[in-house]
């Protein structure tokens, strides 16, 4: 398999505008920036432990309009771990802003978030096993093709990567899986509205994508088989990438932050390399 990672040289959160990232990362690359360091002060060092995380939850985030969710502590400590959410994520915007300037109106943040589980040992059902090699959808939101453009930085304080599959180009592995997934039904996609279960009508495209979210997870050959490269991102590095498009698995790693966008299909450079692009032309007919 020909490398799924392109390598970005900047070594600050404002770089200039990259057509070649631009490009790689609309092919379904995970753009990575060795020299891009989130550094963290010696009182946000002091956050990151596993005890931060309430019981229960996830991970911590915090939404555009400052909820924050998931930290166990007093008002000090919640203060602490929002500042620290909201200033990545003010970084992420700057990234993705100056790389990618034609989208930079169009985003739309979704919540940021501070990950201080470690991932290797973490007990989960196959479908929420994030080890499993993936592309994200998520079955209460459809998003009828939008896409989810994510900015990770490893903020590790023993200087321990964070360890990811990166799996096969996205036209290939829905190439593969396509022939075996459950038709959609409108008839069932507007039951799931109705009950709530949905927040909005799944639509074809939706369907499909988890669909394949599933089909490649519960397969265990396809897992230890498929086309695939490892790919350890160091303590003090950044990535990005088209989560709903590159095939990732993240196999170990502790303390880490996240922040994710979406960016309307249309409002892309090239259309026709996202998900909702590859699918309309496999499937022949509109999805949305
Ligand atoms: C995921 O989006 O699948 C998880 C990424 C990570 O935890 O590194
Ligand atoms: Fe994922």
């Amino acid at each position: 398999m020909k490398s799924q990672v392109f390598t970005v040289d900047a070594a600050s959160w404002r770089p200039n505008c990259d057509p070649q990232a631009i490009q790689a990362l609309e092919d379904g690359k995970v753009l990575y920036f060795p020299r891009l360091g989130f550094a963290l002060s010696p009182q946000e060092q002091a956050l990151l432990r596993p005890g931060l995380q309430a019981e229960g939850a996830r991970n911590i985030s915090l939404d555009a309009q400052g909820r924050l969710k998931g930290v166990a502590g007093d008002a000090a400590v919640q203060a602490a771990a929002g500042a620290l959410i909201s200033r990545f994520s003010a970084s992420a915007t700057s990234l993705v802003n100056s790389l990618f300037p034609d989208y930079a109106v169009y985003l739309r943040a979704a919540p940021a978030s501070l990950r201080p589980i470690e991932v290797s040992t973490r007990r989960q059902s196959w479908r929420a096993d994030d080890r499993r090699l993936h592309v994200d959808a998520f079955p209460s939101r459809p998003n009828r093709g939008e896409r989810i453009l994510r900015v990770f930085a490893n903020i590790n304080p023993r200087g321990e990567p964070r360890s990811w599959r990166i799996g096969e180009p996205f036209a290939d592995m829905a190439k593969r899986f396509l022939p075996q997934v459950r038709p959609y039904s409108p008839l069932k996609a507007r039951l799931l509205d109705k009950l709530g279960i949905t927040k909005s009508l799944r639509s074809e495209y939706d369907h499909l994508m988890l669909q394949l979210h599933d089909a490649m997870k519960s397969d265990d050959r396809y897992q230890r088989e498929a086309p695939q490269q490892a790919m350890d991102f160091p303590a003090g590095t950044a990535w990005v990438c088209f989560s709903d498009q590159t095939s990732h698995a993240a196999m170990s790693g502790q303390h880490m932050l996240e922040q994710t966008f979406h960016l309307p299909v249309d409002r892309q450079y090239n259309r026709e390399a996202s998900p909702l692009g590859l699918l309309t032309a496999l499937a022949g007919h509109s999805l949305i």
